[in-house]
């Protein structure tokens, strides 16, 4: 199965110039979303990690399913305010303005291996920002894989210290 035919792209979304990767018609397709995640398995395969760690929302698509199957932990990284125990948040700037996620301060402990999951790899910001939580907490980040990679957006060279994974390329 090509996968990329299961990807629906939407021109002008959110806004002009972004030719969105729109990954829903892909999940509703059972046979699409499984081997999408067996794919990632297969990635995984051979690679020592303790824990999956992924930034909302649609990375929990990916990373909870990795998760279960490869009978490891999951920690969600959310928008500030949505965690309910004590969290750690790292700021980092947008095109226009800052943003910040949030992690559980006991969600992942110190020197953990931690595979870090998303959708789609663009900027890297999302990732980095990610990192740097799982870092500040002591663990390592022994991998980062994504279903998508904007390639053009060059995500990779902000994560160029780390192992970066990617199943599906435009
Ligand atoms: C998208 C995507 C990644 C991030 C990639 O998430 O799911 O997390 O952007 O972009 P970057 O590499 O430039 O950081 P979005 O912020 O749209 O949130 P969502 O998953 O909650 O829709």
């Amino acid at each position: 199965m090509n996968l990329k035919d299961k990807i629906r792209v939407i021109e002008d979304f959110p806004k002009e110039g972004i030719s969105f990767k729109d990954i829903t018609t892909l999940l509703q397709d059972g046979k699409a979303y499984k081997e999408a995640i067996d794919l990632c398995i297969k990635e995984l395969e051979g690679k020592e990690f303790d824990i999956i760690v992924a930034p909302e929302a649609r990375g929990f698509l990916v990373g909870a399913p990795l998760a279960y199957a490869t009978n490891k932990g999951f920690v969600p990284v959310r928008k500030p305010g949505k965690l309910p125990y004590e969290t750690i948040k790292y700021e980092y700037e947008l095109e226009y303005g800052m943003d910040a996620l949030e992690i559980h301060k006991d969600a992942v402990k110190s020197g953990q291996k931690v595979i870090i999951v998303d959708d789609l790899l663009a900027t890297g910001g999302t990732t980095l920002s990610t990192i740097k939580l799982v870092e500040k907490l002591g663990a390592e980040v022994v991998g980062v894989l994504f279903l998508i990679e904007l390639t053009f957006l060059d995500g990779r060279n902000t994560l160029k210290d780390y192992n970066v994974m990617s199943l599906i390329k435009y």
